[in-house]
């Protein structure tokens, strides 16, 4: 039987560091699923191509991380046909024997609806880009600028758009500093492993 911990939020609300720190205490696989979207955007050229053909050279680009790949992530995970070409590999991956955290905007709403566990990790925008600034350093106001605008096309696009399932356990990480957010999911997924 899979047990299946879906973890989403916004850009920086520590997402995947609560998901690096859950897989390795329970012996879970880990899939953020941000890179998909950040493999397709940076391939370039017809984006439902990229997202059909996706190999694992391109989700292993040393450029995934920077805030254009961000950026162009965010942009192709707004057309319908790039979602819908991830969504199998997304579901086979939550439903691994040793169980399955993933990390990303739409897994306890549309991937895995009927996840054990479902977080939405949040923070202010101002105390999230502080931290990509941190990151990846630049000019701190567009660091900002560049949050909000992947915050409103993430929340207000049609297709999956980012908000909590309404059975998530919502943990605000603005006052919180890692190891506090790390606890906070790690006792919810200890109740719900009984
Ligand atoms: O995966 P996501 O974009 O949501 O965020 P992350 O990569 O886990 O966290 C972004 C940065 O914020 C990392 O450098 C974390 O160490 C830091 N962080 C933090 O300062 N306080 C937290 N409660 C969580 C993360
Ligand atoms: O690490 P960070 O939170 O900054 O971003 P990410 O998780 O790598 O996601 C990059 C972009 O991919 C997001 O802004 C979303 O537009 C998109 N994404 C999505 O639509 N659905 C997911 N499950 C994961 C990411």
């Amino acid at each position: 039987m899979s047990f299946t911990v879906a973890i989403d939020g916004p850009a920086a609300s520590g997402k995947g560091t609560i998901s690096r720190a859950v897989a390795a205490r329970f012996g879970f696989a880990h899939l953020d699923t941000g890179v998909l979207y950040r493999a397709v955007g940076v391939k370039g050229g017809d984006p439902i191509a990229a997202a059909r053909g996706l190999s694992a050279q391109d989700l292993a680009r040393d450029d995934l991380r920077t805030g254009e790949a961000g950026q162009a992530a965010s942009k192709v995970a707004a057309i319908p046909e790039v979602r819908a070409a991830l969504v199998q590999f997304q579901r086979d991956f939550a439903a691994r024997a040793e169980g399955a955290v993933l990390d990303g905007r739409d897994i306890g709403t549309v991937i895995c609806p009927d996840a054990e566990v479902k977080l939405f990790v949040t923070a202010s925008p101002e105390v999230r880009a502080h931290r990509r600034w941190l990151e990846l350093g630049g000019d701190a106001g567009q660091v900002l600028a560049d949050v909000r605008e992947r915050d409103d096309r993430d929340m207000n696009r049609a297709d999956a758009p980012l908000r909590p399932a309404p059975d998530a356990i919502v943990i605000d990480t603005s006052e919180l500093d890692a190891e506090a957010a790390i606890a906070a999911a790690c006792a919810a997924i200890e109740a719900r492993l009984g």
